[in-house]
């Protein structure tokens, strides 16, 4: 099983998109999926439209003890799962933080949990804190998606600082092995800060193990309207317009993940 968490501590650069759609396409090509929601803003689980079908469990429920996966897994499709999150989450970070091996939880639980996946694809909320350091743990991949902006590689700076605390302290297996150009526009700014972002992953021996492997996906997300518009339709993108530039780089970005 390949184990993913889409992180960037940086809102809206399209972490719940990519989740999302990339986990649709690797199912549509035939891959078992789960795809677990940690973000308390529940917001793939409203784009898989499954909001209401969760009755209000959620995957807080398994990170206090209360649940196991398989009572909060909902089948999106026969080979596409979702652990879902709910608005009730806001807060639950604070209540795990007294837990003992608080960073842990979400990993010994997926140990636990006996049904097989070829993926398992974990969407971050914007932040550093426990949700996402517990992702950190569970997974051996992390994928970042990262808007072509000028600022993107301060925060960029930051981010590779938690996952080499994480990979020497918590989980030695961690790589970063994708970053995802989102929203990209044909414009100089875009190439220019792909070009940095080049060269940075180029210094291989000064940077840190944890991305000493890391390159940019050739998949690149173009800015697509009909992507901004599928969660309303509680559907990935192949389900709303699958003809789109949208559907079209997901796909593409499924097929390069699986070579
Ligand atoms: N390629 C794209 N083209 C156009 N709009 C996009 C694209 N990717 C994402 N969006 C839109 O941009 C917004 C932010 O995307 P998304 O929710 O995926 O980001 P996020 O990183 O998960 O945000 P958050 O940090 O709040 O969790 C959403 O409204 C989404 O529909
Ligand atoms: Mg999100």
């Amino acid at each position: 099983m390949r184990s993913i968490a889409i992180m960037n501590q940086k809102g809206g650069v399209g972490k719940t998109t990519t989740a999302v759609n990339v986990s649709a396409a690797l199912a549509d090509a035939g891959a078992k999926v789960c795809v677990i929601d940690l973000d308390p803003q529940a917001h793939a689980t409203l784009h898989f439209g499954e909001d209401t079908k969760s009755e209000g469990k959620s995957v807080y429920d398994v990170l206090t003890g209360k649940m196991k996966l398989a009572d909060v897994r909902i089948a999106v499709t026969e080979n596409l799962h979702l652990i879902p999150a709910h608005l009730d989450m806001v807060g639950a970070e604070l209540e795990l933080a007294s837990a003992v091996g608080r960073e842990l939880i979400l990993r010994d639980e997926l140990a636990e949990d006996n049904v097989h996946y070829d993926y398992l694809i974990i969407d971050c909320p914007p932040s550093l804190g426990l949700f996402t350091l517990n992702a950190l743990t569970a997974v051996k991949e992390v994928f970042v998606p990262l808007q072509p902006h000028y600022f993107s590689l301060h925060g960029f700076m930051r981010l590779l600082e938690t996952l080499e605390a994480v990979s020497r302290r918590l989980n030695k297996n961690l790589k970063l092995s994708g970053i995802l150009l989102t929203m990209y526009d044909e414009t100089r700014l875009a190439s220019e800060v792909a070009q940095d972002i080049e060269r940075f992953l180029q210094q291989r021996e000064q940077l840190p193990k944890v991305c000493s492997g890391a390159n940019i996906f050739e998949t690149r997300i173009r800015r697509n309207i009909r992507l901004a518009e599928a969660p309303s339709h509680g559907v990935p993108i192949f389900g709303y317009d699958a003809h789109s530039n949208g559907a079209e780089d997901y796909r593409r970005l499924a097929a390069e993940i699986m070579r």
